[in-house]
């Protein structure tokens, strides 16, 4: 056995030597026959004493960086983020929407966990039969990269996971990251060798994390925490708790502060406890992570968007620091909104360099009193774009007062406050008039068109469709689909453009051409019509079923008393201020010469398929009425649409079925009226049951 230990040592460390001469010197020193004789004798050794095989064992390493970029990796459940709380009462808030979505008497327990959430990046982590197979990032959330090779040099990583009775397929997800001290040391080494240094250690470790040569990576000293799962074909446990704990038994490394409460004070209190303690932590951590215990009723509870209703992150405070705010400049953005920057001497804020910072709009100046050469504190809080807290009085202050122009800096059309139709109060936010003559409108409304939730063009990124656009080879959305053709019959192709070449520019044709089919929800939230994100995209788009059907009736919606603007309100989340903004949209030539052109350039959205074809509702339109006892209301919504159906908050000549509880009144009288299947709570549970 010992002899056997070193035989493989010794095998490894001569293998290594002659990958290295092969791949990356290209002079070997043996031939392939003898660095066969090599890797057979390692393979044999290793069949006989698995549980001897090295962390650098020839077989999990891979001879050379792979020619290109990683490849994806479909995540089988997606990776989602995580709602925010930035205060207690944002806690208690959740606490009492978890009680009441699951409908908790007085009585009943509810049981949170709680633990840091780590600033690092997020990794998927697949096993069969207790081998690790695959290894990814988190990507978009529904497809990731590929960095199987970087992920087996992680320590923290088990290659085979411990114990017994372990479910064939387990996915484990936590957190990479790098501790302080690797970090000061790394860059160190990296100052030295004359080469960049890293911002922060989550910079540093999502670069060594994505390093083409998984060797580069294993000189890189990464870490990982355990702390939940992907797909399973079996589970383990039946709490947040007990799925940590097998992870724990299983081999992962899992947070020693990790704490399971009964009350939002116990929380609340972990909470303040963790956030003494993060000074001496050797890791970054930004705030702490709630989540309910019981699987079961995680799995009730469910997700809005891309958030489980079943978790938060409370975040620390803000990390802040003094500066002087040098000018305000104007930035129009997609929609027209112009919003005021504040350009700063460049300061360190929790160990990254900040230069700009967000006002928002002209009253927040008003509401600071901040003036250009002013000091003021500014603050940031991870992902989040600074912000200015506050102006430092006693230091000189500026001198003019700024004042907000009612122009706009790009197109020089002039900018007006909108009223908001909700409140009849004038808008914080002022706008420019241009629309797509403006070319910041017209610049954004692209960089959105081709964002990574919306067609999600590869190769087609901000740069290039700022650069297409100046030079007028991109001037609207369905541009991007004719480009090919166009280049076909330019003098001045696009290969011969700085940057480009032969394979780029074919590769570039090719990712548009597969974003020829996309999802229809990715279609419409692409349009950017305001007020329309990733959830009323989806929204809409099952509830109208295809594009043809959408712009049709959204036409005809222009008529405030037809049905089909009856039909758009009567949909559960769509109210008066979406609705007259999609009507809007479609109402504008040019938009619609947009949709036009799209569809002329071959552009096909594909319709969602309902997420559960098989159910009894699936593409059914479900309304609820009257009080149900056994699920909330929301609940009731959720399990619906996640059965394929619609949910509409009004009864017509559409509705399918109505679920009717205790007190339903004048939609079960018009519900009979027009002949729809009524059936009560318990029917309906039944139903939901299956
Ligand atoms: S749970 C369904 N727990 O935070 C959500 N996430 O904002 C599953 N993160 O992408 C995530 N520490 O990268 C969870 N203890 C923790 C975490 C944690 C850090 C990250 C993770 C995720 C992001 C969500």
């Amino acid at each position: 056995m010992e002899e056997a230990a070193e035989e493989l040592e010794r095998l490894a460390a001569e293998i290594a030597h002659h990958d290295e001469l092969y791949h990356r010197k290209d002079a070997p020193e043996i031939s392939d026959a003898d660095y066969d004789a090599l890797k057979k004798r390692n393979d044999a050794i290793e069949a006989r004493y698995p549980e001897l095989q090295r962390e650098d064992s020839p077989n999990l390493r891979v001879g050379a960086a792979p020619a290109e970029g990683f490849g994806k990796v479909m995540h089988s459940v997606p990776m989602l983020s995580l709602s925010n709380a930035f205060d207690d009462e944002d806690v208690t808030d959740f606490w009492n929407r978890v009680r009441k979505f699951l409908n908790l008497k007085e009585g009943d327990e509810l049981a949170v966990t709680a633990e840091p959430k780590i600033d690092g990046l997020s990794a998927a982590l697949r096993y069969e039969k207790g081998k690790l197979v695959q290894g990814a990032t988190r990507g978009d959330g529904r497809e990731g990269e590929n960095v199987t090779e970087n992920l087996r040099t992680v320590s923290d990583i088990p290659k085979t996971l411990k114990g017994k009775n372990i479910p064939d397929v387990v996915e484990v997800r936590g957190e990479v990251y790098m501790a302080h001290a690797d970090f000061t040391k790394m860059n160190e080494r990296q100052r030295e060798a004359g080469k960049p240094v890293f911002a922060n250690p989550r910079n540093a470790a999502a670069g060594s994390l994505r390093q083409l040569d998984p060797k580069v990576t294993a000189s890189r000293p990464l870490r990982f925490f355990a702390y939940t799962w992907g797909e399973m074909s079996d589970m383990p446990s039946n709490t947040q708790k007990g799925m940590v704990e097998t992870f724990e038994k299983w081999g992962f490394t899992v947070n020693p502060l990790f704490g399971c409460f009964t009350s939002v004070e116990d929380i609340i209190a972990f909470y303040h406890d963790v956030e003494e303690r993060r000074a001496d932590l050797d890791y970054d951590i930004d705030g702490v992570v709630y989540k309910v215990d019981r699987l079961d009723w995680q799995g009730r509870l469910g997700f809005v968007s891309r958030s489980p209703r079943w978790a938060l992150a409370h975040k620390f405070p803000a990390e802040q620091a003094m500066t002087v705010l040098e000018k305000i400049e104007i930035q129009v953005g997609r929609t027209g909104a112009m919003t005021p920057v504040a350009r700063l001497t460049p300061v360190t804020v929790g160990g990254v360099v900040v230069s700009n910072a967000t006002l928002h709009n002209a009253d927040e100046i008003e509401r600071l009193g901040v003036r250009p050469g002013d000091t003021v504190v500014v603050q940031r809080a991870g992902d989040v774009i600074p912000q200015i807290v506050r102006v430092v009085e006693d230091r000189p202050r500026g001198k003019k007062k700024f004042e907000f122009p009612d122009k706009c800096p790009e197109c020089g059309s002039h900018a007006v406050r909108e009223t908001n139709p909700k409140t009849g109060k004038l808008d914080a936010v002022m706008r420019c008039t241009g629309g797509l003559v403006c070319p910041a409108q017209a610049v954004e409304r692209l960089r959105h068109f081709v964002s990574r939730n919306a067609f999600d063009i590869e190769g087609l990124g901000e740069k290039q469709i700022a650069a297409f656009y100046e030079d007028g080879l991109v001037a609207r959305p369905d541009d991007i689909f004719t480009l090919e053709e166009r280049d076909k019959r330019s003098l001045k192709k696009l290969k011969d453009r700085e940057g480009w070449g032969e394979t780029s520019v074919k590769k570039l044709f090719e990712a548009i051409d597969e974003r020829r089919e996309v999802d229809l929800d990715r279609y419409i939230f692409a349009l950017g019509i305001r007020h329309v994100g990733e959830t009323n995209a989806r929204l809409l788009a099952r509830s109208y079923g295809t594009l043809d059907h959408f712009e049709e009736q959204m036409r005809a919606a222009a008529d405030p008393d037809s049905e089909a603007r009856a039909e758009l309100l009567s949909i559960d989340g769509v109210g008066e201020v979406l609705a007259e903004s999609i009507v809007d949209f479609f109402a504008e030539k040019h938009n619609r010469e947009v949709v036009e052109g799209l569809r002329k350039a071959g552009v096909k959205p594909v319709p969602l398929e309902a997420q559960q074809t098989d159910s009894p509702v699936a593409g059914k339109t479900v309304v609820f009425t009257g009080s149900l006892e056994r699920m909330t209301r929301s609940e009731a919504k959720a399990r619906a649409e996640q059965m394929g159906a619609k949910v509409a908050g009004s009864v017509s000549a559409k509705t399918d079925l109505v679920v009717a509880g205790p007190g339903a009144g004048s939609k079960i009288a018009r519900a009979r009226e027009l002949g729809i299947e009524i059936i009560d709570e318990d029917q309906w549970m039944e139903m939901a049951s299956n």
